[in-house]
């Protein structure tokens, strides 16, 4: 494993290299001294008052241990009839455990011959889909499984109502003692209904810092214990985190990738008009982290109140873009679309394969010019004619360059832009951990399901639904 530093590169935002009024000038990333200096006090005071606790996960012996060992006892319980992992959860319960284990397990791993993989395959219950759950049903085998339900709060509707399910299913067909040896919580350490739940099982848990919410959770046991009992090196991803925070205590945003990028990013939304940010890995492995980026985005920075109270309405709009294949459906919107984007290519320097393409079909010039080169040549190359285009174009570009795709420099990622997300939130004079948003809707599925003193909620729903015919139209 390459143990090296992710290379941070934002020559393709500056005045001097891109001809645009979309770009920032040096002068101006030096005019962010004095705020950045003042953000960095605060985030220094909070850490050390242990207000933002994703800042310690790197450093957490006690449970790293503990998750080993859970995850030892299950396998140990287990033995070769360990077929099947199933997380439930969703958002910051899962987007950070699918693209760590998207990045760092084989492409198709689910797939692999049993003799090849050796741990269980993977499955996540996210959605609450009824054909999907069944569709759960119809290929997991209770015998063979072992759930992790994953929710922080053990109230969020989507997968308590799975677990719920999955309750049943496995309950009824290998009983109440066996499910509860193959089930395990990861909740929050004291508080919520499946803290309770798991107290009343007499279950194996493992548990969420409560200074950590979902989205900044993926370094907690939430990515870890899966990742774990796919066998992948949690150590190194930790050790890669430990090193950002390393390069992320400095207070001078050029020695700092986070804080850089907070400012690029604010300054090209507030004072040029660039509201989105698109990450586009040139690697199909890496494409789960946009997702996983998309709502640390939007959940952190997405607020219509400053700290102040005042209404901003703050927040750029992430988007997911996939290299190359977006070359062919999104490219053509950046290039020559409103100048309201910066895009950040992600790029792997070393892949574990090298594949040769061979020379046939050499009397056509379509096919001829391929043969004698390595996918991987022409991957870099596509990539390298991308960000070019885009250069021309005046349009913003950051690339994120990983030496290869490991735990050691996965880990750099998922810090570098945890830090970079509480960082904007100053910024912007936003409260960058919590998501009132988000609790809107909630309270407003519990009126309609009728939950316990949601009961005034649920006379502004049925009001809602009332509709006006002449305005529908039936086909
Ligand atoms: O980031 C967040 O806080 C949210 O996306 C939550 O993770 C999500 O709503 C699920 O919550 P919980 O883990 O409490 O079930």
């Amino acid at each position: 494993m390459i143990k090296k530093p992710i290379l941070y590169d934002f020559n393709n935002v500056l005045c001097e290299r891109i001809n645009s009024p979309s770009c920032i000038s040096v002068e101006e990333i030096e005019s962010y001294g004095q705020k950045t200096s003042e953000i960095h006090n605060i985030l220094f005071e909070k850490r050390k008052n242990r207000e933002l606790l994703f800042y310690e996960l790197p450093y957490s012996r006690e449970e790293l241990k503990k998750i080993k060992a859970t995850g030892d006892a299950v396998k140990k319980h287990m033995g070769n009839r360990f077929e099947n992992l199933l997380v439930i959860g969703i958002g910051g319960s899962s987007l950070g455990g699918i693209a760590l284990i998207r990045a760092l397990a084989h492409p198709f791993y689910n797939l692999l011959p049993d003799k090849e993989r050796k741990t269980p395959r993977i499955f996540f219950a996210e959605n609450i889909d009824p054909d999907e759950i069944k569709g759960l049903f119809d290929i997991l085998d209770p015998e063979k499984t072992v759930i992790n339900i994953i929710s922080k709060s053990g109230s969020t509707a989507e997968p308590m109502a799975n677990f719920l399910l999955f309750q049943k299913f496995m309950v009824e067909k290998i009983g109440e003692e066996n499910f509860k040896k193959q089930l395990i919580a990861t909740t929050d350490a004291k508080k919520g209904t499946m803290r309770n739940i798991a107290n009343d099982l007499g279950i194996q848990t493992l548990s969420i810092p409560d200074g950590v919410g979902g989205r900044f959770s993926v370094l907690s046991s939430v990515g870890l214990f899966p990742a774990y009992l796919l066998g992948i090196d949690i150590d190194s991803l930790l050790e890669g985190a430990a090193f950002m925070d390393k390069l992320c205590k400095n207070e001078d945003p050029f020695k700092n990738p986070a804080y850089m990028n907070a400012v690029i990013h604010y300054h090209l939304h507030t004072r040029r008009g660039i509201n989105m940010a698109v990450m586009m890995p040139y690697s199909s492995q890496l494409a789960e982290i946009s997702v996983w980026y998309r709502q640390l985005l939007s959940e952190s920075l997405g607020k219509k109140y400053s700290l102040k109270g005042e209404v901003v309405y703050a927040g750029q709009t992430p988007i997911k873009a996939v290299g190359a294949i977006d070359q062919h459906s999104q490219i053509q919107l950046y290039r020559e679309g409103p100048f309201d984007k910066i895009i950040t290519i992600m790029s792997v320097d070393t892949f574990k394969n090298f594949l040769n393409i061979p020379s046939l079909y050499e009397s056509y010039e379509g096919t001829a010019y391929l043969g004698g080169h390595t996918l991987n040549e022409l991957f870099n190359a596509e990539k390298q004619a991308t960000i070019l285009a885009l250069v021309k174009s005046g349009r913003p570009n950051i690339e994120i360059s990983l030496p290869e795709i490991n735990p050691y420099t996965v880990g750099q990622v998922f810090f570098l832009y945890e830090v970079q997300t509480v960082f904007a939130g100053y910024l912007y004079n936003i409260n960058s951990l919590d998501q009132p948003g988000v609790e809107a809707g909630k309270n407003y599925a519990y009126g309609m399901l009728g939950r316990k003193g949601y009961e005034k909620i649920k006379e502004e729903v049925d009001n809602f639904l009332k509709k006006d015919e002449k305005f529908m139209i039936g086909l």
